[in-house]
């Protein structure tokens, strides 16, 4: 098949970009949507053109490092689907494509389709973690888990910090990553000393980081590649009101 790609190109934070127009001809609907850009690039190189800079590293679905926006919608059109796992045969021959990067705040762009996510590192770092003793491995049944804390966790756990949920949110809120790395310990028995600090801890970060605030509407649960639901939110929600309402 044969695509029209209409691709954000810009050198680096300081200049302004623009849309550049490619034409991708002869396109195997069995590659993904990465080997079809290595594809345009191969064909750039070979010109002496810059090739266009995007994300990825395992093109397993599992790393979080791939993304971006393909025709509006954050990863492409395929639902539970990370960008590196999207293949061709979704799409039509002669169909017009529009790339571009997250654009949020909290994401500056760093090269055409790469931004830099270090806001959501610094949101794990805020409380990402659970106080345990140092020493070797601790017996595996030595804290017994509930077969319903274990699933919520395994669930909210998925989330790969790729940062769709925030592209696609009208308010760029990143509220569905927090709630995911809040719940993940937070219903865990090992995560229950600092659960309330952690709360308040992650959410002042992702305030602190420029993310807007959630208002419900359910974007990032629609686009996210790992199905993270919206109960991480009110989950979120309700440890935070806790935690603050505790420390009065
Ligand atoms: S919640 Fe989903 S969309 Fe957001 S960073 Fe995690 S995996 Fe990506
Ligand atoms: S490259 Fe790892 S999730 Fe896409």
């Amino acid at each position: 098949m044969n695509l029209t790609l209409h691709i954000w190109r810009q050198r680096n934070a300081s200049e302004k970009g623009r849309m550049v127009r490619y034409e991708v001809p002869e396109v195997n609907p069995e590659m993904s949507f990465l080997e079809m850009l290595d594809v345009l690039n191969e064909g750039l190189i070979a010109k002496g053109d810059e090739p266009v800079a995007f994300d990825h590293d395992c093109r397993e679905g599992i790393c979080g490092m791939c993304g971006f926006m393909i025709n509006g919608a954050a990863h492409g059109p395929q639902r539970g689907t990370t960008v590196c796992q999207l293949h061709m045969r979704h799409f039509k021959d002669g169909d017009v494509l529009y790339l571009e990067p997250w654009r949020a705040r909290a994401f500056p762009i760093v090269k055409d389709l790469v931004v830099n996510r270090g806001a959501f590192d610094r949101i794990i770092a805020a409380g990402g973690f659970i106080s345990a003793p140092t020493g070797s491995a601790p017996d595996g049944n030595a804290i017994l888990v509930p077969k319903e804390a274990a699933d919520l966790s395994m669930d909210a756990a998925a989330c790969i910090g790729c940062g769709a949920c925030v592209a696609m949110c009208p308010n760029a809120a990143a509220a569905l990553f927090t709630g995911a790395k809040i719940m993940h310990l937070g219903t865990l028995p090992q995560g229950q000393p600092e659960r309330y600090s952690r709360a308040t801890a992650m959410v002042a970060q992702a305030s602190h980081e420029l993310f807007g605030s959630c208002t419900n509407i359910g974007e990032c649960e629609a686009v996210c590649p790992k199905e993270i639901r919206l109960e991480v939110i009110a989950r979120m929600n309700h440890d935070f009101l806790k935690a603050a309402v505790s420390a009065r």
